[in-house]
């Protein structure tokens, strides 16, 4: 549950490929300006209030793409957020991967590791970060752990509530996105965080991820704080 000390932000950054593609650049260089944009958005995010960011860098159908976008795409992930370790840590971001990691190179899967335990201690911004990452395989590894548990006589199927089954997710221990942002003007959720965004207020923004800023951010809260959130109710 969110409460009111609680903003969670969820983004789908799109749109770095048709920012590079209209100055003419490879593709990886919009990938390379994107991650520009997330380490503005991380520092500026808790002034404007944000305690929980979740981005999605990598989905699991992004590995159709050519092999050498998917192999620069998950190692500038790694490679950036290890330069910005020692920044990170002094800002008190707790830095967390959700994902299927098993498919990751291992050398990305090595560096994800020491991310996760460099972090672990902050008590700010979590930043998680969904690299591999599908709303339904989430779901489904939530739904096995849950029958392995069941099978193991640790659970019993009876004891399944909503907060038992948020227990068993990738993104477990977050309260549920207030906010979802798509940029790049797709109309689409994509498979990301399909049972968390249940209640989440969405935003469908016309900006391209590497053209993305801190005032854009600012507009998206700005609107969101005029919503009237019902939850169901009237
Ligand atoms: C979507 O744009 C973007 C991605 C699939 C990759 C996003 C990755 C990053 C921003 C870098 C991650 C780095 C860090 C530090 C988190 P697209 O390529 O689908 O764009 P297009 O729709 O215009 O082709």
């Amino acid at each position: 549950m969110t409460t009111d000390n609680q903003l969670h932000v969820a983004i789908v950054m799109d749109g770095n490929g048709r920012w590079a593609v209209a100055r003419g650049l490879p593709r990886v260089a919009g990938h390379r300006q994107g991650a520009q944009v997330v380490h503005d958005i991380v520092a500026a995010a808790p002034g404007l209030g944000v305690t929980a960011l979740t981005i999605f860098a990598f989905s699991t159908e992004n590995w159709k793409r050519p092999a050498d976008e998917v192999s620069y795409i998950l190692h500038l992930f790694v490679a950036m957020v290890t330069k910005w370790l020692p920044e990170l840590v002094s800002q008190h971001v707790r830095v967390r991967v959700i994902g299927d990691r098993g498919a990751l190179p291992p050398d990305v899967r090595a560096s994800v590791e020491t991310i996760e335990s460099r972090t672990a201690s902050c008590d700010g911004l979590h930043l998680n970060v969904a690299l591999n990452y599908g709303g339904r395989a989430e779901i489904l590894h939530a739904a096995q752990a849950f029958a392995a548990d069941c099978a193991a006589g640790k659970a019993s199927p009876s004891d399944l509530t909503e907060d038992r089954f948020d227990s068993y997710l990738w993104l477990r221990g977050e309260p549920a996105p207030d906010i979802v942002i798509r940029t790049a003007g797709e109309l689409r959720v994509s498979n990301f965080l399909l049972w968390e965004m249940a209640y989440a207020e969405l935003f469908f923004l016309d900006v391209l991820w590497p053209d993305f800023s801190a005032a854009t951010l600012e507009s998206v809260l700005q609107e969101f704080r005029s919503r009237h959130r019902r939850f169901g109710g009237s």
